[in-house]
């Protein structure tokens, strides 16, 4: 019997569904790629024009329809479509007409790739993990948000351009809400196998609190400071989701700080928000009870206590 191919399906043809297909082909995620959304010429557009740079990424055959049906069979699918945010407004106001997306998406997708993943990266990410996690009834392993994998590698550039290393060696996550409420896992980061609070290397920066202060404040604003300039964030999301892609469909076991239901996780349930997972083809197989010390696990409860909050108000 020949090989069974990988399919991604991407929901939503607009600046971050679009990017996602465009850094999963060259990265060579996925045979399959599918686009849908319910505009056909914006659809067909990307579709066409990512068509005409298959020559040059590794062998993959991409289509796209405004018929859901283009999905089916998908191993992973990945929301994106929604509301956006607009200059200055906040990913969690976006959660009551993105949720409503949900409701109507959701069983149209189990109907047409029931064995699929789902990784949801609209905002606000979180409250829509839970949402779409619920509205599907499936394992929640099998349900999950890209999360802080975005704001993780935002985290991770700022310290390596600050102390000049290579940002490959710097070992450093931002969980819970992807969002206002995030916090920096200054206490577990390593560079190069050197705790971070106490790198000191000659030539090279030292951190001191006010540069914490001014990175995590840089984290946590990248994406206003985005939208400011340019209306909407895609590349680093679609790199962020193309590796979460990976991850899942290559089996890697990879450490990502994706979002997903947790129970019982330093005394947190109910809840999805971003931790240290490993992530293989299962979903997310585990979350990590990576180190934190006392402040950070308030801020990581607080932050749990922001998106559940969002979460009930929506009827959930
Ligand atoms: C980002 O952080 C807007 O959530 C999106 O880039």
């Amino acid at each position: 019997m020949p090989e069974r191919v990988s399919k991604i399906a991407i929901v939503g043809a607009g600046a971050v569904g679009a990017t996602i297909a465009y850094a999963s082909m060259i990265r060579g995620v996925a045979k399959q790629i599918a686009l849908y959304d319910i505009s056909r010429d914006k659809v067909n557009a990307e579709v066409l024009d990512l068509n005409h740079g298959l020559q040059f990424v590794p062998m993959a055959t991409l289509e796209g329809s405004d018929d859901i049906g283009v999905c089916a069979g998908a191993d992973v699918v990945v929301i994106t479509a929604g509301a956006k945010q607009k200059p200055g407004q906040t990913r969690m106001e976006l959660a009551g007409a993105n949720v409503e997306l949900c409701r109507t998406l959701v069983p149209k997708l189990l109907t047409v790739a029931p064995n699929a993943l789902l990784l949801v990266v609209t905002n606000p990410v979180d409250v829509l993990t839970y949402v779409v996690q619920k509205l599907s009834g499936l394992p929640s392993k099998r349900v999950f948000g890209s999360g802080t994998v975005l704001d993780s590698s935002r985290f991770r550039f700022l310290l390596a351009r600050h102390l000049n290393v290579a940002v490959q060696n710097v070992h450093a996550f931002i969980a819970g809400e992807h969002g206002d409420s995030e916090l920096p896992l200054w206490s577990s980061a390593t560079v190069g196998g050197v705790p971070l609070l106490q790198w000191t290397a000659p030539g090279h920066a030292k951190l001191t609190e006010q540069d914490r202060t001014h990175i995590f404040d840089n984290v946590r604003n990248a994406a206003y400071q985005i939208i400011r300039g340019k209306g909407a964030t895609n590349y680093a999301i679609g790199l962020a989701t193309a590796q979460i892609l990976e991850a899942v469909l290559y089996d890697e076991q990879r450490v990502l700080s994706v979002s997903s239901r947790l129970d019982g996780y330093l005394g947190i349930s109910d809840v999805c928000m971003s931790v240290p997972s490993i992530v293989n083809r299962s979903g997310v197989e585990t979350t990590l009870e990576i180190p934190m010390n006392e402040s950070e696990r308030e801020s990581l409860r607080r932050s749990a206590d922001t998106i559940r909050n969002a979460i009930r108000t929506l009827g959930f």
